[in-house]
């Protein structure tokens, strides 16, 4: 592999505070350099010019599909996906059929991924044997076999105490545990409670089961000692919670999925089954609040919940599979939130690169030579539109479909390999 050097780009790098037009030199897959005006005759020259240069985007909540569902994805095409989205690494829920809750099914997944060589894949595994709720899995060996996390994700985990027990583990394994907040006893319609619901008639999922399982999770987190991470969150009491409990010292981390931080529930109007994810779309002042969050540091990451489904399984609302793709979305959202002067472009990048490798203990997301070299380059006001011709997964399923977005990946590069160009 050549040398190769990114040229007259702005470098943006969170984990080192630099903001700066700067040139970034690569050896052997790992970052070498960061000077002004590096000349090196034999390498291989990026020109990055009025383009940002940022470390690669880490997903800790994507749904690849592999095995059992290769119809709606599989990890190459989610993989392809990912990289157009600037993402290097990512980590895969375990409802697949069969779910990660045995060894070789971890096993399986990271070869395949490996063998696909585009973007790194950690796969998350299951808390509860076949996600059923009743028996913990064999957190060790799912440990052991490259698993980075545990979620019955696509489930709640309803009962406390595996979830008590999940979280003593957790804390003995340095491992987080994970959890789509919901009680599935109140979340059993397909979208939020409110005007709209009233509207449409539609079945509905409140927010105060997603609130429930969320308070329950921070105070056995309190308690225990352990880590949990809030996955998707999107309410405003739920804000509220996670800060209330972090101020108390419990170890807590939370996500927020950049299709809560731009549409709300108004959305299922106009693009009906395409606008049905778990947990759903909110109201006005819950997406305000979200927003709020992610500046003043209450919500630590920006996750996908990339769930890609069938056509045929997004017909009507009521009966619809929940879940939007989106990890060719999660760019121009967060930069449509920087335009507005919401959240700073630093803040954005840290909440898709440094913070999400610090929750799952991994050493990426940062610029620092010695990195390995991880990179996204960018095109923060080129227009495009998601459609037939530059979506890369196997789904379609997005409210986002064939609208025009602002910031493009121009570049991502995987361990000093170009594993993405735009052409
Ligand atoms: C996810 C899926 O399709 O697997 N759907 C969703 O609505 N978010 C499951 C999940 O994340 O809970
Ligand atoms: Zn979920
Ligand atoms: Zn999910």
């Amino acid at each position: 592999m050549p040398k190769l050097i990114i040229k007259g780009g702005r470098v943006l790098d969170p984990s080192q505070g630099i903001d700066e037009e700067i040139d970034l030199c690569i050896d052997k897959g790992v970052i070498k350099r960061l000077e002004k005006d590096i000349l090196e005759p034999e390498a291989e020259i990026i020109d990055a010019q009025g383009l940002i240069v940022a470390p690669g985007f880490i997903d800790i909540h994507a749904h690849l599909r592999e095995p059992g569902q290769e119809y709606k994805e599989d990890i190459e095409s989610g993989c392809r996906s990912a990289v157009a989205g600037g993402y290097t690494t990512l980590v895969c829920m375990p409802n697949t059929e069969p779910p990660i809750d045995k060894p070789w099914v971890a096993r399986y997944i990271e070869s395949r991924a490996c063998s696909v060589g585009l973007c790194k894949v950690l796969p998350a595994g299951t808390i509860t044997e076949g996600r059923k709720g009743k028996k913990l899995a064999d957190l060790w060996a799912l440990k052991e076999a490259g698993c980075v996390a545990f979620t019955d994700d696509g489930s709640p985990l309803m009962d406390s105490s595996l979830m008590k027990k999940a979280l003593e583990l957790s804390a003995q394994m340095e491992v987080p545990i994970m959890n789509h907040c919901e009680d599935d006893r109140l979340a059993v319609g397909s979208i939020n409670e409110g005007e709209v619901s009233s509207l449409l008639g539609l079945s509905t999922r409140p927010p105060e089961a997603e609130d429930l399982l969320n308070a329950r999770d921070c105070i056995l987190a309190y308690y225990t000692g352990g880590h949990v991470h809030i996955q998707h969150l999107t309410t405003e009491l739920g804000v509220e919670i996670v800060r209330e409990f972090k101020a108390k010292g419990a170890k807590i981390t939370c996500e927020v999925n950049p299709n809560h931080l731009l549409l709300t529930e108004e959305e299922v109007i106009g693009a009906g089954a395409n606008a049905r994810v778990n947990p759903p779309l909110r109201r006005k002042r819950d997406r305000e609040k979200l927003i709020e969050a992610l500046a003043d540091g209450t919500i630590d990451c920006v996750a996908t919940d990339h769930a890609p489904h069938h056509p045929s399984e997004k017909g009507l609302v009521d009966r619809a599979m929940p879940g939007m793709i989106g990890l060719q979305t999660a760019l121009p959202i967060l930069l449509e939130l920087v335009r507005e002067g919401r959240i700073s472009l630093m803040r954005a990048l840290e909440l898709l690169t440094l913070k999400p490798a610090q929750i799952i203990g991994i050493d990426r997301g940062s610029l620092k030579p010695g990195s390995a070299a991880d990179i996204t380059i960018f095109d923060a006001d080129r227009r495009w539109t998601l459609n037939e011709e530059t979506n890369l997964s196997k789904s379609r399923n997005t409210p986002l479909w064939g609208r025009e977005l602002v910031g493009r990946v121009i570049y991502t590069i995987k361990d000093g390999r170009i594993v993405y160009k735009l052409h």
